[in-house]
């Protein structure tokens, strides 16, 4: 018998202690929340990308009476991303949370769904998504998608 450990590494910053450019990436995903059309749960989720070629993709999430049928606001950004920029690889991913009038404390993180979909497009470029999850309290960085969706299913599992 083995046991094995898989880690993640989150590193915890204050707002202020990040760099401009992330700071400004998080407040277009906050920004993005307001536009969120998110009727039935009232939690509106923001999420901006900065695409290597600078531009910044935004993204919130879409209900549906049906409620399988709305998106979040990650896989509707990524895929905006992809669809209109499939020549420029994401390299930073913002994402911000706000319900009860108020912005989170602590960071919610992408759930299954959206995690397999940014970990497909991190393995597509080839390169690393670095992700800030914003809370107002502490904001989490995570390096890599991968580091959200440790024994992944992913292309490579296709070829058996
Ligand atoms: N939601 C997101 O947009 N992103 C997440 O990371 C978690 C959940 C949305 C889906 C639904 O519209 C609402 O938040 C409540 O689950």
């Amino acid at each position: 018998m083995q046991k094995k450990t898989i880690e993640t590494k989150i590193t915890i910053y204050q707002f202020e202690e990040l760099c401009l450019e992330d700071q400004l990436l998080i407040n277009k995903a906050k920004e993005e929340v307001f536009k969120a059309y998110a009727p039935y749960s009232t939690f509106q989720v923001g999420v901006a990308i900065m695409l290597e070629n600078s531009v910044i993709v935004t993204g919130n999430n879409q209900e549906n009476s049906a409620y399988p049928s709305g998106l979040c606001a990650e896989r509707v950004a990524m895929f905006y991303a992809n669809s209109n920029y499939p020549g420029s690889a994401p390299v930073t991913m913002a994402i911000a949370a706000y319900t009860n009038n108020n912005f989170l404390s602590s960071p919610i993180t992408p759930c299954g769904s959206c995690r397999q979909v940014l970990l497909e497009t991190e393995l597509r470029y080839e390169q690393n998504i670095r992700i800030l999850l914003y809370g107002t309290k502490e904001v989490y960085v995570l390096e890599n998608i991968k580091q959200l969706l440790p024994l992944c299913f992913e292309k490579n599992s296709l070829d058996r």
